[in-house]
């Protein structure tokens, strides 16, 4: 197991003797290394078992440093920098040689985020080069909003995972690319769309696919726990076991399912709240050895959107 600390010292020793480490941020943890380093990119997709064709997140502490590794920033990418950064935002840039194109899979631009937590902003300040963090799992599975999370999952392949608490966000960040000055959410995350919109006007939402070259990642079948999730369909219910059919719900009980199997993501019905509980929730339910866990669709706005995609794409069984 991984030595979970908050000891920002050891933190910069291990990332800049090459290593990987867990670190915290706003809105789910991070598998951190040096962004100019390719023996510790390499590192990073191996310990996550990451396809080398996904490309990696590129953190650093301000919008100056940022030029470093970017060439040119758009001026809606300035302006919404200036509103959100640091915070739950990723903005896709024209990339310097200095970024390999391991970090990016070949791809002209790099993801550009500066996280929102004191911690990572202080490691990150505190170090000569950018990190390179995807979020802190296994691929395919549900990501991490603690350090244990990160230690039950990756804990046999690091040596230490920087200690931030939990993340107050909960879901990862909103993903926005700029192209032939169209502005392209590629990703729905911690910062909602209404937010991005009233500061530069209309966005296309690029629904995800596997076969979207601009956003390689975003495959359909993500964010899965090991136990099956369905969406309710009571018929489906009449012949389960429904002692081991446990419930995901938003702010309100399934009656066909005993309440000491359900949780309920905010009981008073907020969608902050809910973002932040959704990963942390999935493996509650997904540890206690359930047949299927069903659960619904939560309102289609704000975070309910980014909240939604990750419901979807947890469902999905391709
Ligand atoms: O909140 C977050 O963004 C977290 C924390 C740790 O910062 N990071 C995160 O990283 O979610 P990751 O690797 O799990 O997801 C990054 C996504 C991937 O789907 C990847 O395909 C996409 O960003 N991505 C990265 N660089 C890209 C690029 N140049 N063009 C298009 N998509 C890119
Ligand atoms: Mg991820």
């Amino acid at each position: 197991m991984a030595v979970i600390g908050k000891d920002i010292k050891e933190a910069i020793e291990i990332l800049k003797s090459g290593e990987v480490i867990g670190m915290p941020t706003e809105t789910v943890y991070g598998l951190a290394g040096n962004a100019y380093n390719t023996e510790a990119i390499t590192k990073i997709f191996t310990v996550k078992n990451r396809p080398t064709f996904d490309p990696l997140i590129v953190h650093t502490s301000s919008i100056e440093r940022v030029h470093e590794f970017v060439s040119e920033i758009p001026e809606k990418a300035q302006l919404l920098a200036k509103h959100f950064m640091p915070g739950p935002l990723t903005l896709l840039l024209p990339k310097k040689d200095v970024i390999s194109d391991l970090v990016t899979s070949g791809l002209e631009t790099v993801a550009v985020r500066i996280p929102n937590h004191p911690l990572a902003l202080q490691l990150l300040e505190n170090l000569d080069f950018p990190l390179a963090a995807p979020s802190a799992n296994p691929f395919g599975y549900i990501s991490p909003t603690s350090a244990q999370h990160v230690d039950n999952q990756l804990g046999d392949k690091i040596k230490y995972i920087l200690d931030g608490g939990e993340c107050t966000v909960g879901i990862e960040s909103s993903i926005i690319g700029f192209f032939d000055d169209e502005i392209v959410v590629l990703r729905k995350g911690g910062l909602a769309i209404e937010e991005i919109e009233a500061i530069v006007g209309k966005v296309r939402i690029e629904e995800h696919s596997s076969s979207n070259p601009k956003a390689p990642g975003m495959l359909k079948s993500h964010y899965a726990p090991r136990t099956r999730l369905l969406f309710t369909d009571d018929s489906l219910l009449i012949d389960e076991n429904i002692s081991k059919i446990a419930y995901l719900g938003f702010d309100k009980f399934h009656t066909s399912i005993p309440q000491e199997n359900q949780l309920l993501l905010s009981p008073g019905g907020d969608l902050s709240e809910a973002a932040k509980h959704l990963f942390a929730y999935m493996r509650l339910l997904d540890a206690r050895g359930f047949d299927k866990i069903y659960t619904d669709l939560l309102p289609e706005k704000g975070l309910g959107r980014a909240i939604n995609d990750r419901i979807k794409r947890a469902t999905t069984q391709e």
